[in-house]
């Protein structure tokens, strides 16, 4: 639990007043101040649009250490958890706050299983969706119904097992619904005899027609994957799924406002842009220089996606295991991509670069990880649906731990208004 250093540690003269405030460690040596009185003593507020410098929470589920590049999940270091787990092992990690026990993953299991299937109404939906709809508004919408499906997630207290289980296991089953939809392939139902990861893969890419072979190595890619995205402290998704969760909303619709958030571009929909930005310079002759001139151009900035983080101002761990995952895929799959070969170029002329070191720009967790899914057979408008399956046991963790957190309230951040002070009322019929 943070502690408090020895009062006043932290002093702000506001209109020739001296306001004494608390600073709060925590157990990284992370320091804040606690302003939540400088309102009523000083009537005076923060002001730090995208809350780079101010802390929303307490949390134990995940560290980020950007200037270190350290990833924890409740203490592991995120290369010992992609060595040694599985995803479903990480999820309950995050979850419980400790690594299951042989019985606790049988049963977690057993629960992933008895919750894998859709109802044959939300199938429904399916049927009705567009098939060029972008996977990524098939699933905010189907996560959101299901508490239409299952109303009792409004009193989720009793047993967050059962609607966490639910929802990883019916998350990964929509989405290769979703995959098989838009394909117009009859959709492969979860089995029982397969593991969540090989579940997937099953579901996402054996036909009727074909004999797919769920290969052992690609299955524990595909674990080490979803392990590299499970947490990342008060991220942006993250942090809507906390503010719409402060409002007493249920896990689900809590979900998938988290999910639209990770839609956008500048957060987990760069993976998808990655790709896209690695074809297009494959496409026009493998010319980096220019998407590195483009990145600098301070008129018309292009940013190099997968670059740059909030946080990190080094390597992000996470890129450098995607890499070497992206690796092994293709040594198991004996093909190579092209497209690695330029992310590569990319990353070194970029790393070489002053404007990306004076600005501490480095890879990212999406950088090398759509290239993987590439090799997998993934499509590429389905890359930041499995950073949302990768992420979701974060989401739920960080929801539950916001509910229990006796300090949190309903988040309600203020403003500077710019507004006019006094707007003159003319009826209509006198107005110009
Ligand atoms: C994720 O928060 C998380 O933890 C997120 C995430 C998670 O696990 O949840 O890690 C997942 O979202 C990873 C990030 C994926 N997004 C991208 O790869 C998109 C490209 N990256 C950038 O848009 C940017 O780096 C951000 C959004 C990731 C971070 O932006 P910041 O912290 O707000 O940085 P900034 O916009 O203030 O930039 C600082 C400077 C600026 O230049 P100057 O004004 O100082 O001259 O760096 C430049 C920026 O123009 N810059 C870039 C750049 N990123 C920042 N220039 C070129 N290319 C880039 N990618």
């Amino acid at each position: 639990m943070p502690h408090e250093l020895p009062a006043p540690a932290a002093e702000m003269r506001v209109d020739g007043t001296t306001v004494s405030l608390p600073v709060v460690q925590d157990s990284a040596g992370n320091r804040a101040v606690d302003i939540r009185s400088l309102y009523k003593t000083a009537r005076v507020l923060t002001y730090d649009p995208g809350f780079g410098n101010t802390v929303s929470c307490r949390s134990a589920i995940s560290l980020v250490d950007g200037d270190k590049g350290l990833l924890l999940y409740r203490g592991y270091p995120i290369e010992t958890l992609t060595e040694h787990c599985t995803f479903v092992e990480v999820a309950y990690l995050l979850i419980h706050g400790q690594l299951p026990s042989h019985a606790e993953s049988e049963k977690f299991s057993e629960l992933l299983n008895r919750h894998s299937m859709i109802h044959e109404d939300m199938r429904t939906f399916f049927r009705r969706y567009p098939e060029h709809a972008h996977p990524m508004a098939v699933l905010s919408a189907m996560v959101v119904s299901l508490s239409s499906f299952y109303p009792e997630v409004e009193n989720i207290e009793e047993d967050i097992d059962i609607a966490a289980t639910r929802l990883l296991s019916k998350l990964r089953t929509i989405a290769a619904f979703s995959y098989k939809k838009s394909i117009g392939e009859p959709v492969i139902q979860p089995s029982y005899k397969l593991s969540y990861c090989a579940n997937f893969l099953n579901m996402m890419f054996a036909a009727p027609v074909t004999n797919y072979r769920i290969d052992p190595a690609l299955i524990r890619a595909m674990n080490q994957l979803f392990i590299l995205h499970a947490d990342h402290g008060q991220n942006c998704s993250t942090s809507t799924v906390r503010l719409v969760g402060s409002a007493g909303a249920n896990l689900y619709a809590s979900i998938c406002a988290g999910i639209c958030a990770l839609w956008g571009p500048l957060h987990g929909g760069a993976n998808q842009e990655v790709v896209e930005m690695l074809e297009t310079i494959f496409r026009e002759g493998g010319h980096v220089d220019q998407v590195i001139a483009r990145a600098k151009d301070r008129k018309k900035p292009q940013r190099l996606m997968g670059f740059g983080h909030r946080i990190y101002k080094t390597y992000d761990p996470r890129a450098a295991i995607a890499k070497k995952i992206c690796r092994e895929i293709f040594d198991r799959i004996g093909r190579q991509d092209p497209l690695m070969d330029i992310a590569l170029e990319l990353e070194a002329k970029a790393l070489a670069d002053p404007y990306f070191q004076e600005r501490q720009l480095y890879p990212n967790v999406d950088f090398y990880t759509g290239i993987s899914y590439r090799a997998l057979g993934f499509p590429t408008n389905m890359y930041t649906v499995l950073f949302a399956i990768g992420r979701l046991p974060g989401w739920i963790a960080q929801w539950q731990e916001l509910r229990r957190d006796p300090d949190q309230r309903i988040g309600r951040p203020q403003q500077l208004y710019t507004g006019p002070m006094e707007t003159h009322f003319v009826p209509i019929e006198k107005r110009a």
